[in-house]
């Protein structure tokens, strides 16, 4: 269902307490950490809205400027560096009057693609942090991510919310289908939703977004029922993120429902070249679940633990790919590398903790090797630690 722009901050949905407690709950770790670089923060909400829904609740501005002052307030740093700018095409005046708690905030008005690159000018040695939540899928050309990931920041992260639904049905306009799957749609509301129709250009609109013409083989499946909407959906999103790969190393996907056992509406994608942002990412999914479960589902309590994708936690399958993907390092890797790369393959199915927990076992029963540096601790007992931080390095390789 479509709805007018300005509906959408009338009162804040289920769907956007989900999203902002995603934001909300990441950015906190994530700015506490970031200022031990010693370097500037940089944070760009690019489709910032009105920073306040009409209702009281806090967009996503007031969210990101809350964690900043707490942050701030509890740092022990002498100074901190941190500059926010927030972009709207359509409610500047809103977030100059909203904003107003926070003076030292820049406000653009106008398009986030005209923007962004007068915004980064400059910023080559600062932490970027760029959130982007548009209403439709236009704005997610993979080759402005691309672009950003040449530039020489100290780090950039980016959270994307995607409508990847609304990404397979205008592509199935496209391509001269519908998309049946209607009832996908029932409880999403879709503001300002892109429309393309079987023209070359829509095609062409597509192919830049997706970066390639691998969605018009998806839906070609579609049409001929060998999928469903679902699929599509899922394997769409998976291939946006594999593209997203070939600029950054860390991506994750996380598929968003508006209510408990629905299939999901939408995806949040973070992508990052910095493997302990990822870490971080994947513990703030598996950490704040239990309050996402609990938004959607009005607040009953599952029999099951379930993960984020709404699969039941199955201890012994998660040791068993544990075992599977570390064999595979005969050489020293670095613990926080190596646990990346398994979030890489299996996405955020369980948190950190869960992972190091089975690699203890593996390594007290002989079937991995870890070296710690140092070796042991203050007191002179041998080490036991499982986490990479100043002054502690952890390698992982598997015993012959
Ligand atoms: C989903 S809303 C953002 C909601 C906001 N993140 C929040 O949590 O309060 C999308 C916003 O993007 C704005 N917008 C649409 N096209 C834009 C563009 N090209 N550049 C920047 N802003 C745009 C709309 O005016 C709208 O306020």
């Amino acid at each position: 269902m479509a709805k007018k722009n300005n509906d959408f901050f009338v009162e804040k949905k289920a769907w956007s307490v989900v999203k902002d407690e995603l934001l909300g709950c990441y950015f906190m770790p994530y700015v506490s950490k970031i200022l031990h670089t010693y370097r500037p923060l940089v944070y760009v909400d690019c489709f910032a809205g009105k920073g306040k829904f009409d209702d009281g609740n806090p967009g996503s501005p007031l969210i990101a400027l809350e964690v900043i002052d707490k942050c701030q307030e509890s740092t022990s740093m002498e100074s901190t560096q941190i500059e926010a700018t927030f972009i709207d095409l359509n409610y500047a005046d809103d977030l100059r009057n909203n904003l107003q708690k926070y003076p030292w905030v820049n406000i653009i008005s106008g398009k986030y693609e005209d923007n962004l690159a007068n915004v980064l000018q400059g910023k080559e040695r600062c932490n970027v942090f760029l959130y982007i939540d548009p209403y439709g899928i236009k704005a997610l050309r993979c080759s402005i991510f691309d672009e950003l990931s040449k530039k020489h920041f100290n780090s950039i992260e980016l959270l994307i919310n995607m409508n990847s639904f609304g990404f397979i049905r205008e592509a199935c306009h496209a391509l001269g289908t519908s998309f049946n799957d209607k009832a996908i749609f029932d409880d999403l509301v879709e503001y300002d939703p892109s429309k393309m129709d079987k023209s070359s250009e829509s095609i062409d609109e597509l192919n830049a977004i997706a970066d390639g013409d691998y969605w018009q083989d998806i839906i070609n499946q579609y049409k001929t029922g060998t999928i469903d909407g679902y699929e599509a959906e899922a394997r769409f999103s998976e291939q946006y993120c594999q593209r997203l790969r070939q600029s950054y190393t860390y991506v994750l996907n996380m598929p968003l429902r508006i209510k408990k056992g629905q299939r999901p509406k939408y995806r949040l994608i973070h992508a990052t070249n910095h493997r302990d942002g990822c870490l971080l990412m994947v513990d703030n999914i598996c950490n704040r679940w239990e309050a996402l479960q609990e938004i959607q589902s009005g607040g009953q309590l599952s029999l099951f633990e379930e993960n984020y994708d709404n699969q039941i936690v199955d201890d012994t399958d998660i040791a068993n790919k544990v075992s599977a993907y570390f064999a595979r390092y005969s050489a020293n890797t670095s613990l926080h590398e190596a646990l990346a790369g398994f979030f890489m393959e299996y996405g955020p199915i369980c948190s950190t903790g869960t992972v190091k927990k089975d690699l203890k076992k593996l390594e007290s029963n002989g079937r991995i090797i870890v070296t710690r540096e140092p070796s042991t601790t203050g007191k002179g007992k041998k080490a036991t630690y499982m986490s990479e931080e100043k002054g502690k390095k952890v390698y992982v390789r598997w015993a012959q």
